[in-house]
């Protein structure tokens, strides 16, 4: 279960003020749930919880199977944006830190991604760990046109082609259910496809075989995973001011809207929640910044970014507010010994467990950057399992299509994402860009 608590906020919000934006929270909350928003056409994720079937489950796990009959040790999953930041996150949060430099047997093939990027030293880099490995790959681009992951799959196919003779076993492909170039290649080929809903976006895409896929593939648990997706499903969806999706967004907007606050810093302490910071800020960057408006979404890791973006955060200028999320229990125990010598001082920590210095630090953070005029929300999750990150990132979805309309925005668009993409391509030469191709030569 994820709960927010708003705490953090009180000194600086009044109380009626609150109430005012849950109630906008609120007729936004319904807006959604009646599918009388602008970008309605999008809203397919609300119910992937509870209406993904288990035979796709069974078809994540059969590509499992098959990979792990051929020994396949490394997957390269190839795609950008929505079509590779929430598996990412998963695979991260759900992974051991050190899983690639363990000895001893694996379990699951390694997964890394590529084609979310263009750099050529990436690419050559990766191309020299395939060699070494018994490699397949999955590639996902709903559109099936994106440069970067066209890119990376032109290469890795190839090799693939080259070296082994079931490629198009090794090769699956995750795509639109009819068109692109992805899907015609797929059916030329013959090879296996998972479909990304006409009715589900790139960033709210995580609980469709997007994710789910790369996620089964790193051997994580994804009905768990789905199951706490549910339970959040359930809970954001209640026309109540506890709905934990209409506190937020009615907290961040006020934040935002009466406080000037523009920025929110997605806060973890815990490495293994990185990616949860790159999936955030996608999910509220390209659902929120449009028509001059929206909140800058920016995350930090705590402790390690206390000793250096602490310092803004403490005494910069007053522009953000921080929602931290809470992880309550650790998974792993290590204790603190006691030392004779003591010369770094810190027997008087002796018997304790490293996550209680964590959750000190966490403490002693909040009371600080309150006094220093940072506004604190907290997002909590039990711990960090396959059941409550399947719940956060419901909660994350839920709260942002509600927060996009109280801001009035249509929360499934992304129409600024094409201003690059056509001067890259005039830039290229691409046939069909001629006219822009001069235009932009002549501004150089
Ligand atoms: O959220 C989005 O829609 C985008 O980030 C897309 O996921 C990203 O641009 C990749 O698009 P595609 O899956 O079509 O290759």
């Amino acid at each position: 279960m994820v709960k927010v608590n708003l705490g953090g906020c009180g000194s600086f919000v009044k109380d009626a003020d609150y109430k005012v934006y849950v109630g906008k929270a609120l007729e936004a909350l319904e807006v959604l749930e009646s599918g009388s928003g602008a970008g309605n056409d999008f809203l397919g994720w609300k119910h992937l919880p509870s209406e993904t079937p288990g035979s796709l489950i069974a078809e994540c796990e059969s590509v499992r199977d098959s990979w792990k009959a051929k020994g396949v040790d490394l997957v390269v999953v190839i795609g950008i944006g929505g079509s590779y930041l929430g598996a990412r996150c998963a695979i991260e949060a759900l992974s051991h830190n050190f899983a690639k430099q363990l000895a001893g047997p694996k379990d699951a093939p390694e997964v890394v991604f590529a084609g979310n990027n263009l750099s050529e030293d990436y690419l050559a880099e990766l191309m020299d760990l395939v060699a070494q490995r018994n490699a397949a790959t999955v590639v996902i681009s709903k559109s099936g046109t994106t440069t970067e992951p066209a890119v990376a799959f032109r290469i890795v196919k190839e090799y693939i082609e080259k070296t082994y003779t079931d490629a198009s076993e090794r090769i699956v492909a995750i795509t639109d259910a009819r068109k692109g170039a992805l899907k015609t290649l797929a059916t030329q080929e013959g090879y296996k496809t998972f479909v990304v809903p006409d009715n589900v976006g790139g960033r709210y895409s995580v609980l469709t075989p997007v994710g789910l896929l790369p996620i089964v593939l790193a051997g994580f648990d994804v009905r768990a995973m789905l199951a706490g997706a549910k339970e959040m499903e359930i809970a954001c969806a209640l026309r109540s001011e506890e709905n934990p999706a209409v506190k937020y967004a009615a907290m961040r907007n006020l934040l935002y809207k009466e406080l000037g606050k523009k920025v929110e810093i997605l806060v973890s302490y815990n490495p293994k929640l990185q990616y949860l910071g790159e999936w955030w800020k996608q999910l509220y960057g390209e659902s929120e910044g449009k028509d001059l408006k929206g909140i800058f979404p920016a995350s930090v890791n705590f402790t390690t970014d206390l000793h250096s973006m602490g310092q803004f955060i403490q005494e910069g200028e007053r522009i953000m507010f921080e929602t931290v999320v809470n992880v309550e229990k650790s998974g792993r125990s290590v204790i603190i010994g006691s030392d004779p010598q003591n010369l770094d001082q810190l027997n008087y920590l002796a018997g304790r467990h490293v996550e209680h210095c964590n959750a000190m630090a966490q403490l002693g953070t909040k009371i600080a950057h309150i006094d220093g005029g940072v506004p604190q929300l907290e997002v909590s999750i039990e711990n960090l399992s396959a059941y409550n990150l399947g719940g956060l990132f419901q909660f994350f979805e839920y709260a942002c299509g509600i927060s996009a309309y109280v801001l009035g925005i249509n929360p499934f668009n992304q129409p600024g994402v094409e201003a690059y993409k056509k001067n890259m391509f005039a830039l290229l030469e691409k046939p069909g860009y001629e006219e822009m191709t001069k235009a932009i030569k002549e501004r150089l």
